[in-house]
């Protein structure tokens, strides 16, 4: 599609009528669909155990499935939070979900009242990361989990047939004045952060990393050295697809003479680090 024809739709989905109208035909990924919602939970659950946790997801989108497992697996509460109400509150209430619709900055949750966020592929939608990670390391009590995947690739083509191999990373051509001029106000809208910003934004936010795993494209991995607008990135950064992390919210613990001091993550449980071993072609 030509920028043009990008900035126009844009502009038409900032109009409320229109984008309520479009929603309606959003697929929001797992659409529900059991073997899907199956496989997150699963993915979840190899960070953080369910069972007695306040657990929140961010950016459910049509799927409350994945807390309805949660709270099968023993969840004390679970709490949906996201910027589009793709469900009604009675839906979700029929779940036993709570169901929270925001304007994606500050979320309207108490300190230090989930021990568990997870999310799968919305941290990339969001539209303030830094505020969205900071609102996590709030909301969190000490020693609580974030358990994120965040898809890293361009989102314009997908649910089309055609494979773009070469386009795995095309929203990353653009100066971020016209990706936002082409994309702030839909669905398909990615904030770009490659995998270092994710890790620094995380960590400077006070989170200790637990698990770290990377996958790559292989076909940006075969087609890195044509693809020049990719060269000014870190390697690993420029061809890293997906990212998938678990980071903990420094537990405290109880000093007689200061008070209470952060207290580092315990060493009785591993930290997965499945990080992939990345070498330049060019
Ligand atoms: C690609 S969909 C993924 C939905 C669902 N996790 C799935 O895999 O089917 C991204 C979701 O993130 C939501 N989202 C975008 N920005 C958000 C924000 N700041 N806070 C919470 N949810 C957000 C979108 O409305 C959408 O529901």
């Amino acid at each position: 599609m030509s920028v043009p024809v990008d900035v126009l739709q844009n502009a038409l989905m900032g109009l409320r009528p229109l984008a309520k109208l479009a929603q309606r035909y959003h697929s929001t990924g797992l659409n529900a669909d059991p073997d899907m919602v199956s496989r997150v939970f699963n993915l979840y659950s190899r960070f953080a155990s369910m069972s007695g946790k306040d657990v929140l997801e961010i950016g459910p989108g049509h799927t409350l499935e994945v807390l309805e497992k949660a709270k099968a697996a023993g969840a004390k509460s679970c709490t949906a939070i996201d910027v589009i109400d793709y469900l009604s509150g009675e839906q979700a209430r029929e779940k036993q979900i709570a169901y929270v619709v925001y304007d994606g900055r500050i979320m309207p949750l108490a300190a230090e009242s989930i021990d568990l966020i997870c999310s799968y592929t919305a941290l990339e939608h969001v539209r303030y990361p830094s505020m969205t990670i900071q609102e996590c390391f709030r909301i969190l009590r000490p020693g609580g989990r974030l358990v994120s995947v965040i898809d890293l690739g361009d989102h314009s083509w997908y649910g089309e047939n055609t494979s773009c191999p070469d386009r795995a990373f095309h929203c990353l051509r653009y100066p971020e004045w016209l990706w936002n001029l082409m994309r702030w106000n839909r669905s398909s809208y990615v904030n770009r952060l490659r995998q270092s910003d994710w890790i620094r934004l995380l960590t400077e936010t006070g989170f200790t990393v637990r698990a770290h795993e990377a996958t790559v494209s292989a076909d940006t991995v075969r087609l890195f050295s044509q693809l020049h607008y990719l060269h000014k990135y870190q390697y690993d950064d420029a061809v890293t697809c997906v990212l998938t992390v678990c980071m903990e919210k420094p537990a405290l613990m109880r000093n007689s003479t200061e008070g209470y001091v952060v207290m580092a993550p315990s060493e009785a449980e591993d930290t997965c680090r499945a990080y992939l071993p990345i070498t330049p072609e060019v």
